[in-house]
């Protein structure tokens, strides 16, 4: 094993979170905000891992295959905030395993990076869809849906999408949301499919918006898309109040991104003018910065 570096970037997800996981399709976006991992030999390696990443690691060394996770010390860096909704443990996971595997000189496709990154993402959060995994592994534009078989495509922007993300001030826990959805879909299955097939057909119509640059519309879906999530019990009033002042100071449309319940919102801006809302945010008490 020699040192190695790897990185995962961050993501927001445009529209579908929640329904993806049951099925549906959703659009996510890579960030330039990145998490990287250095990787060296280290027999007291185990002393640098805190706990929380213990169970990261081994997965990442199995999933890899690197046979002595104790002897592995970490450094992690960066500048993606974390468990904000913005795909840090996906990010995490992604680049844990381009570093461990570069560690052992062997280079992963994008298609495996993702693949393995998302076996670790299972550690954080026990049934994930692939999407934050494979917009971590990717970057770009996705449209993305779990399967079987799991699918990807790239999707071709009809010109630049001005997005403002917003931070709720509330730390979020997405093994928690996804698995607290999970059994109140458990409970109610007829209620909620229709939910989970409406968001699909946002969706849908999304992606025809996103290429023919309709961002007036994106943002009407954009909105809509946060209603849903509303009604499935995942949003809070602090994400309520990020949407509903985001809108009231100019944004086209705005919804929280991720798995909710904290987190970030996202917000859609008129071309040109995602520094400007960021900036009406900020002034309003808001942590906002254009992606
Ligand atoms: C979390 O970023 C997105 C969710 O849809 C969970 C998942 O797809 O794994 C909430």
């Amino acid at each position: 094993m020699v040192e190695a570096r790897g990185s995962g970037r961050g993501k927001v997800i445009l529209l579908g979170e929640h329904a993806v996981v049951h099925g549906e399709p959703a659009i996510a976006a890579g960030l330039s905000h990145e998490v990287e991992v250095r990787v060296r030999p280290d027999p007291h390696g185990a002393s640098s891992v805190s706990n929380g990443l213990r169970a990261a690691l081994e997965a990442a060394a199995k999933a890899v295959g690197v046979r002595d996770a104790d002897g592995i010390a970490i450094e992690i860096s960066g500048n993606l905030p974390i468990a904000v909704g913005l795909g840090s443990s996906a990010a995490l996971s992604v680049a844990l395993v381009r570093a461990l595997s570069a560690s052992v000189e062997r280079s992963l496709s994008l298609e495996e990076a993702a693949r393995l990154a998302n076996e670790v993402e299972k550690v954080f959060h026990g049934t994930p869809s692939g999407i934050d995994a494979n917009t971590a592994a990717r970057g770009g534009l996705l449209w993305f849906e779990t399967g079987p078989p799991m699918r990807w495509e790239n999707v071709e922007a009809g010109g630049a999408l001005s997005i403002v993300i917003v931070l709720s001030g509330e730390e979020h826990d997405t093994g928690h949301t996804v698995g607290a959805l999970r059994r109140r879909v458990g409970a109610s299955p007829p209620v909620y499919r229709p939910v989970f097939s409406a968001i699909g057909e946002l969706v849908r119509a999304a992606r025809t918006a996103i290429e023919k640059s309709e961002w007036r519309l994106l943002g009407e879906l954009m909105s809509m898309n946060h209603e849903l999530l509303r009604a499935c019990g995942v949003s809070t009033k602090a994400l309520d109040r990020v949407v509903d002042e985001a809108r009231a100071r100019g944004a086209l449309g705005a919804k929280l991104t991720g798995a909710g319940g904290g987190g970030a919102a996202i917000a859609l801006a008129a071309p040109g003018e995602a520094a400007q809302l960021a900036q009406s945010l900020r002034d309003g008490g808001w942590e906002a910065f254009p992606a």
